[in-house]
C-alpha cells in the first residue's frame, strides 16, 4: 500500500488510493490483454471478453446489465455525455428548446455541460438553490418543470460536504412528469448502497478512481432505450456512443474495484466509516466546542465526509500548519485557490467562514488510531496559530 506512515490520508473524496487487488488485476492484464477488442483474431476476442467481464462487474455494483454500462474516461466526461448527449439527441428528434433542471451544488463538470447547452444550443437551464444544509427542496423541483423540461440532472452525494440529495422523491416526480433524470453518484459508489433501479435513475455517473481504481476511467450508466448523441465520433466502440479504442486495461481495474467495492459494503464498510467520521466529529466538538461548526446534512450525508471550519482560523493556514494531515479546502477543484467554495456560499456561509472550510474524508484504510493522531494534530495546528495572531496583534501595538 502507497499510503504513507508520516501523513494521515484524509482526503478520499479527491481520489482514493488503488486497492493492491486492483493494481495486480491491471499488472497482470496490461501484459497479457493487449489486443484491440475490435479486432476479430485471438488476441482480440481475448480483449473484449475480459471488456465484457468488466462491464457486468462495474453494471453489478449499482444493479444494472452490462448492455446499460457505457466506458469513459472520467467523471467529468460521463456527466457530460449523459447531459448533452441526451439534449443534443433530443434536439435532434426535433424538440426546439429543450429545458434542463439542475442545481447550483452539482460538480463543475455538470454545471459546464449545462451552461454549454444555454450558451451554444439555445437550451433553457433551471439552476435549483439549496438550503443551508444543501438540499433541494423536491417541491421546488416539481414546481420549476415545464412542457419543455427533457432532463433533470442532480447529484448523489455532494463531493464537499457530502449532503445526500433526495434523488428517489426527485425520480418520482420527474417520472410523473415523464423527464429524464441523470444522477452524479461519483461520491456516493462505494460508501453507501446505490442501486438504479432503487433510485429510479435514467443515466448515473459513477467513477473509477473514488473506488480504488486508477484515475482515468469512469462509466456511465444509461437505462436500455434512451437515445444518446455521442460527444466523440468515429469508430462504434460503446455501442457507437463513444469513439476510441477501449481502455480494457483500466477497465478491468475499475472492474476489480467494483467487485471489492460490493463485498466491503456487504461486510459494513458503511458502518464502519460513519463510526470513524462519527468519532472525528466527536472529538472535535470535545476540543473545541464553541469554535467548530460542521456543514452538511446532520443525518442525510455520506457516512465518510466530515465538512467544517474553525472560527478565526482560514483553510489554507490549517492546511499549511497541519503538515501530518492530507486534506482538502472546499473541494480539490477549489484548492491552491484562495476563493471561497460556491457549495458553501449556496448553503449561506459567509465568505470568511468559507474560506475556513476544511473537507476531511475518510476510507478504506483509514483506522481509529489515525483519527486520534489527527484530532490532536489539527487541535495543536490551531493553538500554533492562535498565538502566531496574538504575537502579530501585540507586535502591531
Ligand atoms: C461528484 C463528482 N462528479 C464528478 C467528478 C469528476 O470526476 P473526474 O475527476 O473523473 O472527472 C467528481 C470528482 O471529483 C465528483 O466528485
Amino acid at each position: 500500500m502507497a499510503l504513507r506512515s508520516d501523513l494521515i490520508y484524509l482526503d478520499y473524496n479527491a481520489t482514493t488510493p488503488v486497492d493492491p487487488r486492483v493494481a495486480e488485476v491491471i499488472m497482470h492484464s496490461l501484459t497479457f490483454e493487449f489486443g484491440n477488442p475490435s479486432s476479430t483474431h485471438a488476441y482480440g476476442e481475448s480483449a473484449s471478453i475480459a471488456l465484457e467481464l468488466a462491464r457486468n462487474q462495474v453494471a453489478s455494483l449499482i444493479g444494472a446489465s452490462g448492455s446499460e454500462i457505457l466506458f469513459t474516461g472520467s467523471g467529468s466526461e460521463a456527466d457530460a455525455l449523459a447531459i448533452r448527449g441526451t439534449i443534443l439527441a433530443a434536439k435532434g428528434a426535433g424538440l426546439e428548446r429543450p429545458h434542463v433542471i439542475t442545481q447550483v451544488t452539482e460538480h463543475p463538470a455538470v454545471l459546464a455541460a449545462c451552461r454549454e447547452l444555454e450558451e451554444l444550443h439555445g437550451v433553457t437551464v433551471t439552476y435549483l438553490p439549496v438550503d443551508e444544509h444543501g438540499r433541494v427542496e423536491p417541491l421546488q423541483l416539481e414546481r420549476a418543470i415545464t412542457p419543455e423540461t427533457f432532463l433533470i440532472s442532480i447529484m448523489h452525494a455532494n463531493n464537499e460536504i457530502g449532503t445526500l440529495q433526495p434523488i428517489a422523491q426527485i425520480a418520482a416526480i420527474a417520472k410523473a412528469h415523464g423527464v429524464l433524470l441523470h444522477c452524479d453518484a461519483a461520491q456516493s459508489i462505494g460508501k453507501i448502497p446505490v442501486n438504479v433501479d432503487d433510485l429510479q435513475v435514467d443515466l448515473l455517473t459513477i467513477v473509477g478512481h473514488k473506488i480504488y481504481a486508477p484515475k482515468g476511467i469512469a462509466a456511465l450508466y444509461v437505462r436500455n432505450g434512451i437515445q444518446l448523441r455521442p460527444l466523440v465520433g468515429g469508430g462504434g466502440q460503446e455501442h457507437g456512443l463513444r469513439a476510441g479504442t477501449e481502455n480494457v486495461v483500466f477497465a478491468l481495474g475499475f472492474g476489480k474495484a467494483s467487485e471489492l467495492a460490493g463485498e466491503s459494503l456487504l461486510d459494513g464498510e458503511t458502518e464502519r466509516l460513519t463510526a470513524l467520521r462519527d468519532r472525528l466529529e466527536r472529538l472535535l466538538r470535545e476540543e473545541m466546542p464553541d469554535r467548530v461548526h460542521f456543514h452538511g446534512h446532520p443525518t442525510e450525508r455520506l457516512p465518510n465526509t466530515l465538512n467544517l471550519h474553525i472560527a478565526g482560523v482560514p483553510a489554507l493556514a490549517l492546511l499549511a500548519a497541519m503538515s501530518a494531515i492530507a486534506a482538502s479546502a472546499g473541494s480539490a477543484c477549489h484548492a491552491g485557490r484562495d476563493e471561497p467554495s460556491s457549495v458553501l456560499i449556496a448553503l449561506g456561509l459567509s465568505t470568511v467562514d468559507a474560506l475556513a472550510a476544511i473537507r476531511f474524508s475518510l476510507g478504506r484504510w483509514s483506522t481509529e488510531d489515525e483519527i486520534d493522531q489527527a484530532v490532536a494534530h489539527i487541535v495543536a495546528s490551531v493553538q500554533v496559530l492562535d498565538q502566531e495572531v496574538t504575537s502579530l496583534r501585540t507586535t502591531q501595538l
